[in-house]
């Protein structure tokens, strides 16, 4: 193969910012829609013509900087195929198409082949490691990984804070700095922070004039923060500043637990928390959010994706009397489960101290303490859930970029 044009080719040899290991290739066989390709132990991925072209490299159709598509399916002909396909000497598939489409088109595409296999098989394929859910009680909580604040600048601690989030829903990292900027510097390394009608940054202190019952002294049940908005937050960070209160005890629970518990022992509660859509309403000066939801939401896969709960923000109920009581009595259940010693863990943070938590399953609340003995101050922010997945994918280009050089 002419080797000047495949370097050319080759500029861009993926049109993404990801690097992926090369795999062996056997064989490719066209297909009148599509490509086939074969590599080792008979993993085969398939590639429609069409999309295979909108996804090439060339600078014509895939912009050699941002590395967005710069075509769209009304560039390419009805009649598009694939005329032949070869296994280039250097392991790149090299596809040589039916039409032209663009005035300097060379008529042939080169594709990587870790690019091919990554983006044709058609189960998940970012995450080398276990992302699984792991659901959690009172029983094993302690079984969950704490990280260190001071390692934290190590990609490998953080990868596994990372992982340790996604899986349990739950991080707690011990030995940060206490300073103002650290809530920030550590939401900033994975994302973007989510604002707020409480702030880009929010301090939970006892305020005389408190705008939630976050900034009393009172005990806050377990519950979703802003359960009003119509896309909850996914994630949520608190971090302890100080803490010298007789109480102000962190309590959480699984609300994902405890979904799986009551789909298991009741199935009529279970498909009330489910299906009976619950009315919350933010109370404040400045805002007015509402939203109707269910306690327990899933996903298009008909598994459990979103718990929103908060007690205190919960609207009257509307419907027949039968039905409304139905309903009380099953969030009445949930909420017992929720605080009961089979689900709620409650433990003191200490300055330094930061929970980091999947605020769309993770129920959190404190213990209520004294005003008047010593001080408690919690800074916290959020972030959307997606924040997750794409440091952890960051993370991981980062090593595989180290191991290349
Ligand atoms: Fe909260």
């Amino acid at each position: 193969m002419d080797k000047t044009l495949q370097n050319k080719k080759n500029l861009n040899l993926t049109p993404d910012f990801s690097f992926y290991p090369r795999k062996t290739i056997r064989d490719v066989v066209v297909h009148p829609l599509g490509l086939e390709v074969i590599f080792e132990a008979d993993k085969r991925t398939f590639h429609l013509s069409q999309d295979l072209r909108e996804h090439a490299t060339d600078p014509e159709t895939t912009h050699p900087i941002t590395k967005e598509t710069l075509i769209s399916p009304l560039d390419i002909p009805e009649d598009f195929f694939i005329k032949q396909a070869e296994i280039s000497s250097d392991g790149f598939i090299r596809v040589v198409w039916s039409h032209k489409i663009t005035p300097n088109d060379e008529g042939f595409s080169l594709y990587h082949s870790g690019w091919l296999f990554s983006t044709g098989m058609t189960s998940e394929f970012d995450f080398n490691n276990d992302t699984s859910i792991k659901i959690w009680d009172a029983s094993n909580f302690d079984n969950i990984p704490v990280i260190s604040g001071t390692n934290l600048s190590d990609n490998k601690e953080f990868e596994k804070m990372l992982i340790t989030l996604i899986q349990y829903g739950v991080v707690i990292i011990k030995g940060l700095p206490v300073e103002e900027n650290t809530l920030e510097n550590v939401a900033s390394r994975i994302g973007t922070i989510r604002n707020s009608n409480f702030g880009r940054i929010f301090d939970v202190k006892y305020k005389h004039n408190p705008d939630s019952n976050a900034y009393t002294n009172e005990e806050l049940l377990l519950h979703n923060d802003l359960s009003t908005r119509e896309y909850i937050p996914g994630l949520q960070l608190l971090f302890c500043m100080i803490n010298e209160t007789d109480g102000g005890f962190s309590t959480l629970a699984d609300g994902f637990a405890i979904a799986d518990y009551i789909k298991d022992h009741d199935t009529e509660i279970y498909d009330l928390l489910s299906g009976y859509k619950v009315s919350f309403a933010n109370k404040a000066k400045t805002s007015d959010y509402r939203i109707e939801s269910p306690i327990i939401r899933h996903n298009d896969k008909g598994v459990v994706n979103e718990i929103r709960w908060t007690c205190w923000l919960r609207s009257p109920l509307r419907g027949s009397l039968s039905r409304m009581n139905d309903f009380y009595e099953a969030q009445k259940k949930f909420y017992k489960l929720v605080n009961s010693d089979q689900f709620k863990v409650e433990f003191k943070l200490n300055p330094g101290d930061m929970i980091c938590m999947d605020n769309r399953r993770i129920l959190h609340g404190r213990t209520r303490f004294s005003e008047t003995h010593g001080e408690r101050w919690m800074r916290g922010c959020y972030l959307e859930r997606d924040e997750l997945q794409s440091a952890l994918r960051l993370v991981r280009r980062d090593a595989i970029w180290h191991k290349q050089q």
